[in-house]
């Protein structure tokens, strides 16, 4: 059996996890997949971690001419993160000829087309199963498992950082700040927490796999992203009295041929099955023209659930005979405005402080008619001269409700517009 030489760049949570995955498994890949695989070199500058997993230290180095000149290296998994050097190091070993598996979806979302470019020059392949839903096979699922669709949808809750802050605000009746901490503490969330909280994670997660899905580039900026850090624990417990369960989804669709992709918090129905997804876990919905809808959940973070991902990718590009690329124009060149909706529609939860006075409510109501937003419930409590009101708002437009909301919160009455959550 041949042998296949492997590099890995990178033994934090992600690339620690992968090394145990193809130490403890490599019999096991042998055996049942037919591929002996054989990890060459590593770069790692941190040798606490070479020594915790017990790695033999000949064979980790900073310097990555150590693997684009090693002709026994076939494979290369990366798992610095963030952009540089990673992106200059794995442009350098495509070009050598060297397939490249990567977890960094910052880096394939921003530069995809750059790493194929540089993979196509090599005639190497390039693989990320693991940057989008950690170990949950959402990659393989939409390029080897949706070929006979037109994929009309993807719903999904694509980051554990922020799932875990919600189930234990939703759970444990937390405000956002205390839970936060308590995230970083366990290590969930980063000390620098704005990748995930801001909702960047899941834009980058969606920028791939939308485009994917509709085979045409969804950039970043084609999205529209917000994050969790405005929602309250008084807005989970109202959510509640309506049935709903705050998440925060990313969404792409197509609407009318014009991809709409967006992330942010919303309400989502208490029997919907993606309310029922708690804690770390990721899932995703994807609805297909003939096979309807498919449901994917597990874990979207970890060191051997992402091990896991990257281990499948390793196995799969090993047994490639030929690389394929992507079906479409993956560049900036392949991005046509006219591709994307300017707007979308939704239902809406607002909950604003105004002047317990009579006919500000009347004034707040002309406000929503004036743009054509429809009120479908309100819910009133008044106390020591100001008023707490709860609308729940039929489906609109976002620059109407948006045009409404600006007018509403300008009028003297009214002390704050305290939330505007999306509902599904
Ligand atoms: P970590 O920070 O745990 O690991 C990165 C490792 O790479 C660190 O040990 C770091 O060393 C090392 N490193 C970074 N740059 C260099 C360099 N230039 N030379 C040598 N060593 C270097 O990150 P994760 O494993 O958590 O994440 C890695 C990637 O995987 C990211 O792109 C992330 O988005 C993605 N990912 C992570 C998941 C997770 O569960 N953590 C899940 C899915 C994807 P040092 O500590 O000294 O900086
Ligand atoms: N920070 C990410 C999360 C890691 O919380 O889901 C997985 O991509």
């Amino acid at each position: 059996m041949k042998k296949i030489g492997i590099a890995l760049m990178g033994l934090g949570t992600v690339g620690g996890g992968t090394y145990r995955i193809l130490t403890a498994n490599k019999d096991y890949i042998r055996k049942v997949q037919g591929v002996d695989l054989e990890i060459m070199h590593i770069l790692e500058r941190d040798m606490t971690k070479v020594e915790a997993l017990g790695v033999d230290p000949a064979i980790v180095s900073t310097d990555v001419a150590n693997i684009v000149n090693n002709k026994d290296i076939k494979i290369v998994a990366e798992f610095f993160g963030g952009i540089e050097p990673a992106r200059s190091f794995l442009i350098a070993v495509l070009k050598a000829g060297k397939s490249v598996v990567t977890a960094n979806k910052e880096l394939v979302a921003k530069h995809w087309s750059d790493l194929e470019a540089a993979a196509k020059e090599g005639g190497a392949g390039l693989y990320f199963e693991a940057s989008c839903m950690g170990g949950v096979p959402v990659i393989r699922t939409l390029t080897e498992g949706m070929q006979g669709n037109h994929v009309q949808s993807i719903m999904g809750i694509f980051n554990g950082t922020t799932n875990y802050i919600l189930t234990k605000m939703a759970d444990e009746g937390l405000e956002y700040a205390d839970v936060l901490k308590e995230a970083q503490r366990l290590g969930y969330a980063e000390a620098n927490p704005s990748a995930d909280v801001d909702g960047f994670d899941s834009m980058y997660k969606l920028s791939i796999l939308s485009s994917l899905c509709f085979h045409k580039r969804v950039p970043i900026d084609k999205i529209y992203r917000e994050g969790i850090s405005k929602i309250s624990k008084q807005d989970i417990e109202f959510g509640k009295q309506f049935g709903f369960t705050l998440k925060l989804l990313a969404i792409g669709k197509l609407v009318d041929g014009k991809i709409e992709a967006r992330v942010h918090p919303a309400f989502v129905p208490d029997e919907h099955p993606l309310a029922g997804v708690k804690g770390s876990f990721n899932a995703c919905f994807i609805v297909g023209d003939n096979v309807g809808d498919i449901m994917l959940y597990g874990r979207g973070a970890g060191d051997l659930p992402t091990g896991s991902a990257i281990v499948s990718d390793i196995v799969y590009c090993a047994k490639q005979t030929e690389h394929r690329y992507c079906p479409f124009d993956n560049s900036a060149a392949g991005v046509r405005d006219e591709d994307f909706a300017a707007n979308f529609e939704s239902e809406y939860y607002v909950r604003m402080t105004v002047a317990d006075k009579s006919g500000v409510l009347a004034k707040i109501a002309g406000v929503f008619a004036k743009y054509g937003v429809s009120i479908n419930s309100l819910q009133q409590t008044a106390e020591d001269g100001k008023a707490s009101l709860l609308f729940m708002i039929h489906k609109t437009g976002e620059n109407n409700l948006n045009q409404a909301i600006a007018e509403i919160n300008s009028l003297n009455e009214v002390v704050a517009v305290d939330a505007v959550i999306r509902v599904m």
